[in-house]
């Protein structure tokens, strides 16, 4: 009896140490949100403030084309937009890093996307995880 029933608990306490964790797999509502970055998720406006703060913050280490193209793509398709954004926010710049607002590291973000032809909108690139995990990078639609 108490092994039958150990798996059902098993994944009891999984299920509840994950969202603990905030790693609580996608709600279905969560799935029925889910976009792509080619549905236009950030502003051009937003892009010119996120080319000024890569200039100043981390054009001294790095240059706009190890952003862009096939190789980022390769890294970085099929992963939320949260992946990049997370990474970048918590190693960079290399030595500082977290020394920027989350708010311009979603415009450095969405400076990179619109670098990757990827077309802006009418809304920011939010700032939060819970928005950022739902947009799938994708490469841009070809033309
Ligand atoms: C002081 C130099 C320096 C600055 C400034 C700097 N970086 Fe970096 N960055 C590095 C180095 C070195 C690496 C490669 C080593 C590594 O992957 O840890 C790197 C790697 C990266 C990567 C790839 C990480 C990976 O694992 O694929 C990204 C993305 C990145 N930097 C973005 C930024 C952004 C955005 C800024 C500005 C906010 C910035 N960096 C500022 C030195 C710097």
């Amino acid at each position: 009896m108490i092994r039958a029933s150990r798996p059902a608990l098993t994944w009891a306490l999984a299920l509840a140490i994950s969202m603990l964790l905030g790693a609580a797999p996608l709600s279905a509502q969560a799935a029925a949100d889910m976009r792509s970055v080619r549905d236009g998720v950030y502003t051009d406006a937003q892009s010119d403030r996120g080319e000024a703060a890569f200039r100043r913050n981390c054009a001294s280490c790095h240059t706009l084309d190890e952003f862009t193209g096939l190789g980022f793509m390769r890294q970085w398709m099929d992963r939320p937009v949260f992946d990049l954004f997370d990474l970048v926010r918590n190693t960079m710049p290399q030595d500082f890093p977290g020394l920027l607002t989350a708010r311009q590291y979603a415009d450095i973000v969405a400076f990179f996307l619109k670098q990757n032809g990827l077309p802006a909108g009418e809304s920011e690139l939010p700032a939060t995880r819970v928005s950022l995990a739902v947009i799938v990078i994708q490469p841009p639609p070809s033309r």
